[in-house]
């Protein structure tokens, strides 16, 4: 139930027409103080209508209401320039209660997507470099993005734009020729051929052909040479492999993996739409875009030796999304180093009149650091990714070795809770912050990590395994004085993620369900929830209710909440 709405519908019935029902629903506010009541309505834009002063309206209106009370509404008193309302806790709390039990994972449900497509493009690491750190946020918030657009009724297309193409491998089929050995590259893939890419560059400071046996084996790729295609094809399905270790570790899925290389034949269209539109200009033999009018640099499309780059194939990417899927948004979760490369790309397309240009939506964020300092492939300091996830899942198993040897399954908990950690860590954060990387805290069932979500939920689960709850009990009346705290938490769940939506932003729902655990762990610390009294039952459903709040919660993060651990 919304009772904002039905207040707003009470007033606007009260003062005849002065303000409509939907203004006066973005008017209400939350009250300071929880003693003044649930809903504060400011008189302060009726003043000029009613001639008065807005105190004395509050109490006119405030008196005159109390006629139209409700069951869920009981109550009206002015409160300066306000008029608040005093929800009926029972009503509301057997009302609410009831919603979620039905509801259960559709608690919270939007339809405001009707069907139609956002593609988001995610994750998209670099073939035979270390997975990122970048690349595991990039991943981490587009998956959470994808739960949400489809919680709004919205079909989601994830899309992992592999970087896979451009003159690097070149140097790189160069340095395997000179020094790679086959064995090593199967056994170590992207440790391999990372060495192999450094060892390049350091031999070609001195050896300067290096640079140009680069170029042409990178030419003799773009012309399909079998031997340079049948290389590079090789150290992709190494890569992947490798990418997809963390991929299931993660339980995270693709719908595509055209990454730029799927592009290659795909570019001429749009440079020919770019010409006939007159909007391609020479700069010193190369191709570009002028984008003046818009303050941006021009945006490269063609070198003066005719090759393309990252900018083209995704402008091709683009188009190729909008004919195959026909996006209402194309969203791209990339760092916020990239913001100048996404403004292009949409100054490009708009300045080519393509109406969906609109939806181009880039959602940068952060570095992760270590120690202040951002965690970097660079200077052979590989930080492997894999081996972050399974040093995450290590520590988890031990806690719970230490804690709850006797538990079953702890491998598979040890898998959620570890991961569940990094990922809670990575969302809570508004995605534009930097944040700092310590394995220990983020594991801590005390803080305000993804373990204490967890773990809260495990204990609501626990409670109503020992209390004998079963769904199917009725709905039971809760005075809901001690419980209103955890109510109202669970009421503004679907508010929280339209709000989420909104913004692109998932820390909304991660700091949500902290928030409702923190209110359900001090309800628990002051109420015998299996206490044997009447109402017992009552206060179980809300357990109930909580507990498939928290799991939803947790599953638009993408993290998994196990019954116990
Ligand atoms: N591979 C790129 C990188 O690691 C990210 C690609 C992002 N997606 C895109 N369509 N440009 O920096």
């Amino acid at each position: 139930m919304d009772y904002v709405k039905l207040y707003s519908e009470l007033l606007a019935a009260e003062i005849d027409g002065v303000l409509s029902s939907y203004e006066i629903e973005r008017l209400i506010e939350k009250p300071k103080f929880l003693h003044q009541g649930d809903l504060a309505f400011p008189c302060f834009q009726l003043a000029k209508t009613m001639r008065k002063p807005p105190v004395e309206i509050a109490k006119e209106i405030s008196a005159r209401l109390q006629s139209r009370a409700v069951g869920s509404i009981e109550r009206f008193e002015p409160v300066g320039a306000y008029i608040n309302a005093f929800l009926n806790k029972t009503e509301v709390a057997k009302d609410l209660l009831y919603e979620i039990r039905q509801k259960k994972n559709h608690y919270g449900d939007l339809d405001i997507g009707e069907n139609q497509t956002v593609t988001i493009d995610l994750s998209s690491p670099n073939i035979a470099k270390p997975f990122s750190m970048g690349h595991l946020r990039s991943t981490v918030i587009g998956n959470s993005l994808s739960l949400l657009y489809e919680k709004c009724g919205y079909k989601t297309v994830k899309i992992n734009h592999l970087g896979d193409w451009g003159t690097q491998f070149g140097k790189l089929i160069t340095a395997y020729k000179l020094w790679g050995k086959e064995e090593k590259v199967k056994e170590n893939p992207i440790q391999e051929l990372l060495a192999l890419y450094i060892t390049f560059h350091e031999a070609a400071e001195s050896q300067l052909e290096l640079e140009q046996e680069g170029r042409d084996w990178f030419r003799r790729l773009e012309n399909g040479d079998a031997e340079a295609l049948k290389l590079w094809k090789w150290f992709k399905d190494e890569s992947l492999k490798e990418f997809k270790k963390i991929y299931d570790l993660m339980g995270i899925e693709f719908d595509s993996y055209a990454g730029e290389a799927f592009y290659n034949d795909k570019m001429e269209p749009i440079v020919e739409m770019l010409r006939e539109r007159g909007l391609l200009e020479d700069s010193d033999g190369a191709q570009v875009v002028k984008l003046d009018d818009t303050e941006l640099p021009p945006c490269l499309i063609k070198k003066s030796d005719g090759a393309t780059l990252y900018a083209t194939r995704d402008l091709a990417a683009a188009l190729y999304r909008f004919e195959e899927y026909s996006f209402v948004k194309s969203i791209y979760v990339v760092g916020n180093e990239q913001t100048l490369h996404f403004k292009q790309l949409k100054a490009v397309l708009t300045k080519m009149d393509l109406p969906w240009a609109d939806g181009i939506t880039h959602v940068p964020f952060g570095m992760m650091l270590k120690d202040g300092k951002k965690m970097s492939t660079r200077k052979g300091k590989v930080v492997l990714l894999e081996g972050v996830l399974k040093d995450s899942i290590q520590l988890a198993e031990k806690n719970i070795e230490e804690k709850n040897p006797s538990l079953a399954n702890k491998t598979d908990i040890a898998k959620m809770v570890g991961t569940g950690a990094i990922v809670f860590h990575d969302l809570k954060n508004f995605r534009m912050n930097d944040i700092e990387f310590v394995l220990e805290e983020m594991l801590k069932v005390e803080g305000e990590t993804g373990p204490y979500v967890q773990y809260t939920n495990a204990r609501a689960q626990s409670l109503l395994k020992k209390g004998g709850f079963e769904d199917t009990n009725g709905d039971d009346n809760l005075a809901a004085v001690a419980e209103w705290p955890v109510i109202t938490e669970l009421q503004s769940f679907p508010y929280i993620i339209e709000r989420a939506i909104e913004r692109n932003d998932p820390s909304q729902i991660a700091k949500y369900v902290l928030n409702l655990s923190k209110a359900f762990n001090k309800y628990y610390g002051e109420v015998r929830i299996l206490g044997d009294d009447t109402e017992k039952n009552a206060r179980l459903q809300l357990v109930h209710a909580v507990s498939i709040v928290l799991e939803e919660g947790l599953r638009m993060l993408g993290i998994k909440a196990p019954k116990e651990m």
